[in-house]
């Protein structure tokens, strides 16, 4: 399943303290190439901690504590070489509240290109209009790229923070709970285009819904209070859970 090579991401005895509180407990965990994993869990299982810690969004933070070792395609992403920006832009995230940048359609998805170095107006066009069609959001807007961004709706403006993490060439995309704002269609075509973009990217998607990890994730991982409880495919895990506290979630005793 590796086809021998690394996970392309991977936690190994990840424990992590703000303050003295401990939001992760010893987590390990590996992602495959092209594999889309849901993880779920109540509310402070430690969720967002893991997906920030990833994208290295903690490093700012004073008064933490990290130990274990956190990797990409074998690489450690907390390495004196490891340079944090870099690890930004091969690992996109995108958050609940979208918050596109108080400017036109096409400016929010040249923002990053930009950021990096693109400039010709050719391939800037170009950068923009894939992300917005790998995005589904290019014929909605196609006509109106001048628009302030400010004017899309809910669910066209998560698709477009989808569109700005795709214009700048991420290898992984981890969402945290990207649909806790939107309308159940606004939802499900979120859902279906994550389908699709895992064919070519390695996905982490956080949700505290079941319904959507048994929906959308082939794998899942469960967690509770830090811990790690429960990782496999989701059929398995949704069908014979191995724990009682991941059966307890997903028959909605918590949550
Ligand atoms: N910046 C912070 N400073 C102090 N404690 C924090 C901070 N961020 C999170 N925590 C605590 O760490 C624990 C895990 O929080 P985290 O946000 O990772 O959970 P979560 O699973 O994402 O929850 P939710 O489903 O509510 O988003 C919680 O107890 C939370 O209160
Ligand atoms: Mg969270």
């Amino acid at each position: 399943m590796t086809n021998g090579g690394p996970p392309k991401l991977a936690a190994n005895g990840l424990s992590y303290h703000y303050g003295d509180l401990q939001a992760l407990r010893n987590v390990t965990l590996e992602v495959q190439p092209n594999d889309l994993l849901t993880i779920m869990g109540p509310t402070g299982s430690g969720k967002t901690t893991l997906l920030r810690a990833f994208n290295r969004l903690n490093d700012m933070l004073t008064g933490t504590r990290m130990t274990g070792r956190l990797d990409m395609d074998g690489l450690d992403l907390y390495g004196p070489e490891t340079d944090p920006a870099e690890v930004r832009r091969r690992i996109g995230m995108v958050f609940a509240l979208p918050i596109p940048l108080p400017m036109s359609i096409y400016d929010n998805v040249a923002y990053g290109p930009r950021l990096h170095g693109v400039t010709r107006k050719a391939e800037l066009d170009e950068v923009v209009e894939k992300g917005l069609r790998d995005a589904i959001l290019w014929d909605e807007v196609k006509d109106r790229l001048v628009d302030s961004a400010l004017r899309l709706s809910g669910g066209q403006q998560q698709r477009l923070s989808i569109a700005r993490v795709l214009a700048v060439e991420p290898e992984v995309i981890l969402l945290d709970e990207p649909t806790s704002g939107l309308d159940p269609i606004s939802t499900l075509r979120i859902e279906e285009l994550l389908k699709q973009l895992r064919e070519r990217y390695t996905i982490v998607l956080v949700t505290h819904n079941p319904q959507q990890a048994a929906r959308v994730g082939e794998r899942v991982a469960f967690f509770y209070l830090g811990e790690l409880v429960e990782t496999g495919p989701s059929q398995r895990v949704f069908t014979r859970p191995l724990d009682r506290r991941t059966e307890d979630y997903i028959s909605g005793r918590f949550g």
